[in-house]
């Protein structure tokens, strides 16, 4: 069954659902929603009772159906790359080393005939998802884009304000690579040719997530992870090549020296982005998949955070390999901003030596760090602040660093947050006088073969 979903990863984004659906791991409303609040507010509420997809049939004002929560499981990110529980970071971390060394001859291109459609932006879904968004959203567009310089392709993510059919309102940070690209063709007064990829493969769409030097072709990540080329089709108006199974495409450019108002919009942080001047995405072209399936994410949901802590992990999880023995694994949950790092304790100051490098690792978000021995369960906080409480004095294992500057806040100003480091791990050397509690054979058992009903 995993080897199933694992080989639908890189194909259309339909039949990785299917594949779900069928096992009954998908939540299917049939009944006519509105975009305008209702479709989020059940998106909300369903993942507050499981981590299923939600598939909507019936969305009010266009005729796709909306999909939302495919990427809301840590085991289904798992699955998809073919790694084992505690193994994402080290899983993926490879794909990226090897990945890096694949040659450029790592895709197919099809050359048609496609069963490709076309139409207006005011076709697709105009989903309204906080209560103070500025209008619809588009949430989960992966967008594809070449360095001016170097040509190498870049997979990131924009939330994009659908405006009208001419245009999309755009919100670039400038630490992202595609921040860069866009910086440097404007000051060649260029446009910068973008496609956003709406329902791409979940393997483009974990791609995305990933942050790997400017220099890497992150497309390359999915090749490496199914060892076959990607599929890719050019597009109509752009020299771009787009991945060739997915299932909207939005061909556009952002405008040089252009800026339109974007926001409010409610950001993966629980707070309102306030209303600024965001980029123009001038609308060239808008292809589709016959009987197209449109993705969209409630932005801070679990759809949301759970790639974002994989990907954040994973990045960690590369740093603190190269420069410290003893390292096993690493979460971040439940903020992007707090990260979770198991190690097998070598020397006493290990621990401190980890928060101190996680600190540099990614020094907009990595505000807290809390580092915890072999048999604490990292993807699990209450176990990891048990270790915290049970296994220490709680007063001497803390590692205040004041006045540090983050990232951005909700206002979008710089605010000097600090950081803090727990130390959640036993005294070197004595970790078995901390022996757990176990109850035999709990591991082993499958509940299906003991209840008859619940
Ligand atoms: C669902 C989702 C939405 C995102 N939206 C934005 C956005 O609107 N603007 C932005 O600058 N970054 C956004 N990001 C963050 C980056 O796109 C993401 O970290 C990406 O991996 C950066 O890629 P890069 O390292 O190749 O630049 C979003 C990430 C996700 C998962």
């Amino acid at each position: 069954m995993a080897a199933e979903t694992t080989n639908r990863a890189d194909g259309l984004m339909r039949d990785y659902l299917a594949a779900l659906f069928d096992q009954k791991q998908v939540s299917l409303v049939e009944r006519q929603v509105d975009p305008h609040f209702e479709l989020a507010a059940l998106v909300a509420k369903s993942q507050k009772h499981s981590d299923r997809p939600i598939l909507f049939s019936n969305v009010k004002n266009t005729s796709f159906p909306v999909v939302s929560n495919i990427y809301g499981s840590e085991s289904r990110l798992r699955t998809l790359i073919g790694a084992e529980r505690d193994g994402f970071c080290q899983h993926w971390s490879n794909i990226v080393k090897a990945a890096a060394q694949l040659d450029d001859d790592y895709t197919n291109l099809i050359d048609g005939p496609y069963d490709l459609e076309s139409g207006k932006l005011s076709e697709l879904p105009h989903i309204t998802w906080h209560e103070k968004d500025a209008g619809p959203y588009i949430t989960a567009g992966i967008v594809l884009a070449k360095d001016p310089d170097t040509g190498i392709p870049n997979l990131s993510f924009s939330r994009g304000m659908m405006v009208n059919n001419r245009e999309i309102h755009c919100c670039i940070d400038s630490v992202q690579d595609l921040g860069n690209y866009r910086a440097r063709a404007e000051s060649n007064g260029q446009p910068l040719e973008v496609a956003w990829l709406i329902g791409a493969s979940p393997l483009i769409f974990l791609a995305a997530c990933t942050s790997v030097p400017i220099e890497q072709d992150e497309m390359k990540l999915v090749a490496q992870t199914t060892g076959k080329k990607v599929n890719v089709r050019p597009c109509k108006y752009l020299d771009l090549l787009v991945p060739a199974e997915t299932e909207i495409v939005i061909e556009t450019r952002i405008l040089p020296n252009q800026r339109r108002t974007e926001a409010p919009f409610g950001e993966f942080n629980g707070y309102y982005c306030p209303q600024n001047q965001g980029f123009a995405a001038e609308i060239l072209d808008i292809s589709w998949r016959k009987n197209a399936y449109f993705h969209g994410l409630l932005c801070g949901s679990r759809e949301d955070m759970t790639p974002m802590h994989a990907m954040f992990a994973m990045r960690a999880y590369r740093n603190l390999i190269n420069d410290i023995p003893g390292i096993i694994d690493v979460a971040c949950n439940t903020t992007l901003y707090c990260t979770v790092v198991k190690i097998d304790k070598q020397f006493e100051g290990h621990a401190q030596q980890v928060m101190l490098n996680v600190f540099a690792t990614n020094p907009h978000y990595n505000l807290a760090c809390m580092v915890v021995d072999k048999d604490v369960d990292i993807y699990d906080l209450n176990d990891v602040w048990w270790a915290y409480l049970a296994r220490g004095p709680i007063d001497k294992r803390t590692l205040l660093v004041n006045n540090v500057p983050s990232g951005y806040d909700y206002r979008g100003e710089h605010f000097h947050s600090g950081r803090i480091g727990i130390d959640a791990t036993a005294p070197y050397g004595r970790l078995e006088e901390f022996e757990r509690t176990t109850v035999p054979g709990e591991d082993d058992i499958d509940l299906d073969d003991y209840l008859t009903q619940y």
